[in-house]
């Protein structure tokens, strides 16, 4: 059966959901409330509340782990005369490695990284990491804040082109008065911020925790862009805070459910690398990606790049703590299907970029998104937007928001 024949079904299906959930749930008065949270270690009890800087650092132990690890790597073979249609090529993976082990310096990720101010403070018990920079030119205007949130496999290194095209708009062929500051958090239990101790971190959890962030941060009133789970806590945001935010901007609003056995990806760096550069080459162009040596994953990112959002999840061993915001946020979790009918009233610009995993037609998008002032259907790129088509999603950003400041 042809994938064009499954992407029908699935649309129709889709479509199907959409319009009956519209019907029966058409109610703004349906709005949950919202509880708070606690995901410390042990009983609740108050926290320090203080934002404290933040470096990249990880130590000479866990580098030396990874070097031994990598050197006693255990690898299997390939079938003859298939490409990644089978997977991760270990033929490629060999490339990989050799590149992991004898050029790839972690030292100087961590420089890129720490370009960007780093901080920590803690939040209903755990310690939340975000990047946070402020426009490099000060208008004498407010600031315009924008929270951008991260998803899977990905991590805030997603950003790192993005950032300054959006914080140093002067620098990049644009205008002083198109600045944001931008707040760039890890999701609880990704990369830098810490896993929740109890259960119960789903998508609005991390978006309550998100808000408070902000307004720890002086802002009561905040732009939203996320693409993945950043999409879905972007929206949940927006949803539940409908006060809060001056507008939303998703890249798309739909994630596969997958299927993984992270705790043993978290003992393997390999296992690791294989399972997450796999996904930044087939949501980035599934067609190249199966019929290529390397899966492609090459065509849009360098190996630089696609290793250091690795060794962000390696060296936090934060890969179990990730997907599990899979297992606490879809099928079956009454608090967040709550909000699945809730419609969307903030302003909101949907980016569909052509290569995504899934694409959402304005028609469908209405039923949820009520006052959606932008719908951009990109010229090219896929689920990693971000990293691979930073400057397309800035300049849709930077016209939606001109949208709704004109209003
Ligand atoms: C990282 O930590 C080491 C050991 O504590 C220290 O010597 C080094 O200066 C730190 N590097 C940065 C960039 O903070
Ligand atoms: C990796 O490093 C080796 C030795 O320094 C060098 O010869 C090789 O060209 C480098 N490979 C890549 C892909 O940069």
């Amino acid at each position: 059966m042809g994938k064009f024949v499954l992407f029908l079904i699935t649309l129709i299906i889709l479509m199907v959901a959409l319009l009956l959930g519209g019907l029966f749930f058409d109610k703004a008065s349906q709005i949950p409330t919202i509880k708070d949270g606690w995901f410390g270690r042990g009983k609740k009890k108050p926290v320090d509340e203080s934002v404290v800087p933040f470096t990249v650092n990880i130590t000479d132990d866990v580098l030396k782990d990874l070097q031994t690890r990598l050197e006693n790597v255990r690898l299997s073979e390939d079938l003859e005369n298939v490409k990644f249609q089978y997977g991760f090529q270990v033929k490629y993976m060999k490339e990989v490695l050799d590149y992991w082990k004898n050029n790839y310096s972690w030292r100087e990720s961590e420089e890129i990284l720490n370009q960007f101010s780093h901080f920590k403070t803690n939040i209903e018990g755990i310690d939340v990491h975000f990047i946070h920079v402020k426009p490099k030119r000060s208008t004498g205007k407010a600031t315009r804040a924008l929270l951008l949130t991260h998803g899977w496999p990905g991590s805030v290194f997603e950003f790192y082109k993005l950032l300054p095209m959006l914080t140093d708009p002067i620098s990049h062929g644009g205008s002083e008065e198109d600045a944001f500051e931008v707040i760039c958090p890890s999701i609880p239990g990704y990369g830098f911020s810490e896993a929740a101790h109890q259960p119960g971190m789903n998508t609005l959890a991390v978006g309550r925790i998100f808000v408070k962030l902000m307004a720890r941060l002086g802002h009561e009133s905040f732009y939203l862009q996320g693409g993945d789970w950043g999409a879905i806590i972007s929206i949940i945001i927006a949803q539940a805070y409908p006060d809060v935010e001056g507008g939303l901007e998703s890249s798309e609003y739909l994630v596969l459910y997958t299927k993984a056995n992270p705790f043993a990806l978290n003992d393997s760096p390999v296992g690791l690398a294989a399972y997450i550069m796999e996904k930044f080459g087939a949501w980035t162009n599934l067609e190249l990606h199966l019929n290529s040596i390397d899966g492609a994953i090459t065509e849009k990112f360098t190996l630089d790049e696609l290793l250091t959002n690795v060794m962000i999840y390696w060296t936090t061993g934060s890969i179990g703590s990730s997907v599990r915001l899979y297992k606490e946020s879809l099928a079956g979790h009454e608090e967040v299907e709550a909000w699945e009918s809730v419609q969307v009233t903030v302003p909101t610009s949907l980016a569909a970029f052509p290569n995504d995993i899934y694409l959402v037609p304005r028609a469908i998008a209405e039923v949820r998104f009520k006052n959606i002032v932008q719908y951009s259907m990109m010229p090219r790129g896929g689920h990693f937007a971000a990293l691979e088509e930073p400057r397309l999603l800035a300049d849709d950003l930077i016209a939606f928001v001109k949208i709704v400041e004109n209003k």
